[in-house]
């Protein structure tokens, strides 16, 4: 291959590395980190604004040093070799210091924030546990009596502590649009205080490889008003109805069936290995943020969950199709 053959190619391929690159880019996707919807993303925002502004100023600096050494030093024919410096004790000092001067303006601001988040909690806060386990969020509000699964309610503008705990491996926690990552370790509890400022549905995701199923380990945090909270709230802490034609049916099935083992149902089984489905019909997606909650899709999750979500821990059951319609029926009435 000749030299401008392989220039030409490198330039095409630099190119092509750019595009898939930025094409991966949005101001406003499901996982923005630019529309802070807390207190908590704000900060962050305005630490990221610090380090692009100081990233930039060094490239200028960089840049311009490098262009003027370029022309300045540009080979001529016959010109003799530039003087050679080696050892120089002023520029060495000076590259040492100006970059311990560049980390310092970026650790001052981010311990900052850090130690905001995770410090004790307002005496109001709302508390939630938060627990990350292979692939799905359990949030339990203890001083409500509610718990739920991978979708998170909360109330705007009032602080939140969210314990976060976990039974089994590492996991992080991480709704971009209310704030930064937080790593969910057994054995040990962090903590995450945040004030949601703005009503609206965010997405998160796992941020810590956790295993088979870590990229599908998504959650929505949805922040309601005080009134539509309190509304989750009290719908939350109903036992839901006795059901009535199919759902009935499922009911029966349900109850006679493994599910028993690994769910709760309030007054109808009390297994804790998967998501507490005693109000499962009020959730908005199925399998940790995969799919909408809609019967169809619950049927064909009941039938193979490890078609839908490979990795998944819960076995398929062994249901006729008319079975598995029949439970879909009955945990989408749950609400
Ligand atoms: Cu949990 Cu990755």
């Amino acid at each position: 291959m000749n030299r401008r053959t392989s220039s030409r190619l490198s330039v095409r391929s630099a190119l092509a590395t750019l595009v898939a690159t930025l094409g991966g880019c949005a101001w406003d996707g499901p996982m923005t980190t630019v529309i802070p919807r807390s207190d908590f993303a704000r900060e962050i925002l305005h630490v990221y604004a610090i380090v692009t502004w100081v990233a930039a100023g060094i490239a200028l600096v960089v840049g311009v040093a490098l262009a003027w050494v370029l022309a300045r030093f540009r080979e001529k024919p016959g010109a003799a070799l530039p003087v050679q410096t080696r050892g120089h004790t002023l520029l060495e000092l000076a590259w040492t210091i100006a970059p311990a001067l560049v980390l310092l303006v970026i650790t001052i601001p981010t311990l900052h924030v850090i130690f905001r988040t995770q410090g004790a909690p307002p005496a109001q806060a709302l508390e939630v546990t938060v627990l990350g386990r292979q692939w799905w969020w359990e949030f339990r509000y203890p001083t409500l009596g509610v718990a739920t699964a991978n979708e998170l309610h909360l109330p705007v503008g009032r602080p939140v502590t969210l314990r976060l705990e976990g039974p089994d491996v590492i996991h992080s926690f991480w709704v971009p649009q209310l704030g930064g990552k937080r790593d969910v370790v057994p054995g040990r509890s962090n903590r995450l205080v945040l004030t949601p400022q703005v009503a609206g549905a965010y997405w998160g995701q796992c941020a810590e490889f956790c295993g088979a199923s870590h990229a599908n380990m998504r959650m929505r945090v949805i922040v309601d008003t005080p009134d539509a909270f309190a509304r989750w709230v009290a719908a939350q802490q109903v036992t839901p109805p006795e059901p009535s034609g199919p759902a009935a049916a499922g009911k029966a099935i349900f109850a006679s069936r493994a599910c028993v083992g690994c769910h709760t149902i309030r007054g109808v089984s009390a297994g804790v290995l998967g998501p507490d489905l005693t109000t499962f019909g009020s959730r908005t997606t199925l399998g940790a943020g995969l799919f909408p909650n809609t019967p169809e899709n619950v049927a064909a999750w009941i039938t193979d969950p490890g078609a839908l979500k490979p990795g998944v821990k819960m076995p398929a059951l062994g249901l006729t199709d008319g079975e598995a319609r029949a439970v879909a029926r009955y945990l989408t009435s749950l609400k």
